[in-house]
């Protein structure tokens, strides 16, 4: 057996960060602490921008283009789940299907307002029947959200049952396999941790700043 690293620094931090932003996300509203819900909108917000552009120049197993599987393979991998390294073609589906409704779940808030007094920063700029149709999807979309949730936390367990852990090589970043390769799989996560806080910066001195006031006072 040979110790193979499969997900880079910053892929492991970006899944489990966003899992404590999506946790925040959803208590910040229940408890009525929109500017919360805000800065934490816009920490999502670099955390995925960061995430996507780190599918293009970062490492092999982070590669967006690494995603796009036929449904063939799909239904070959439940009948035998292959040792590639990365995502499965089911997972890839999942992640996939993750990024589109962090990202609609994103745009949606930027046009949604509470109605009373916080308004997201796009709503100046659309109709009041968009606005509605934002606040309507926002609240939809996170019910959709959650169920892929509870999905890829079942699909993990299901995983693990047949034998295949995944949670150890999320958290460790190596995976053990029973061929060693000579391929290079991760890149150094520098770069991506330069962009994220670059974007992370420029969110909080443009719509940050209110909400982050507020925090802060
Ligand atoms: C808010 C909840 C969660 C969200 C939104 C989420 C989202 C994601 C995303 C987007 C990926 C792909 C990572 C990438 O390529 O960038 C991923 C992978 C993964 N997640 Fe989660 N996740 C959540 C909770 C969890 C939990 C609770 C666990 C542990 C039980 C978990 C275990 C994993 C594992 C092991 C992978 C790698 C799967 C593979 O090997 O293909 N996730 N998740
Ligand atoms: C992945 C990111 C996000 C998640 C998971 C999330 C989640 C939620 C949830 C669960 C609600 C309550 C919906 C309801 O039941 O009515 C909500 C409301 C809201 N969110 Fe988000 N949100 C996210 C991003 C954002 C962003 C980026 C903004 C704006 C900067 C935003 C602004 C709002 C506003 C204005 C409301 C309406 C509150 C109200 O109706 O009183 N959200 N969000």
């Amino acid at each position: 057996m040979a110790n193979i690293k499969v997900w880079d620094g910053f892929i492991r931090s970006f899944h489990w960060l966003l899992v404590i932003n999506i946790a925040v996300l959803y208590f910040s509203i229940e408890e009525g602490m929109i500017e919360l819900h805000f800065v934490a909108g816009f920490f999502a917000i670099a955390l995925l921008a960061t995430r996507l552009i780190w599918g293009v120049i970062g490492s092999r197993t982070a590669k967006l283009s690494a995603l796009f599987h036929s449904p063939k393979e799909v239904f070959k991998e439940f009948k035998s789940p292959s040792k590639n390294i990365g995502h499965s073609a089911p997972g890839s589906y999942m992640v996939l299907l993750f990024f589109t409704l962090i990202i609609i779940q994103l745009v949606t808030g930027l046009m949604s307002s509470d109605g009373i007094l916080t308004d997201g920063p796009l709503v100046e700029y659309v109709s009041s029947d968009t606005v509605d149709f934002a606040n309507w999807l926002h609240h939809l979309n996170f019910d959709i959200l959650f169920y892929a949730i509870c999905l890829h936390v079942a699909a993990i367990l299901v995983y693990k049952i047949k034998g295949k852990p995944l949670v150890k090589a999320m958290i460790t970043g190596k995976q053990s396999h029973h061929e060693s390769t000579n391929q290079v799989n991760t890149k150094s996560p520098w770069l991506a941790w330069i962009v994220f806080f670059a974007l992370l910066a420029l969110l909080a001195v443009t719509w940050g700043e209110e909400p982050l006031s507020y925090l802060l006072s």
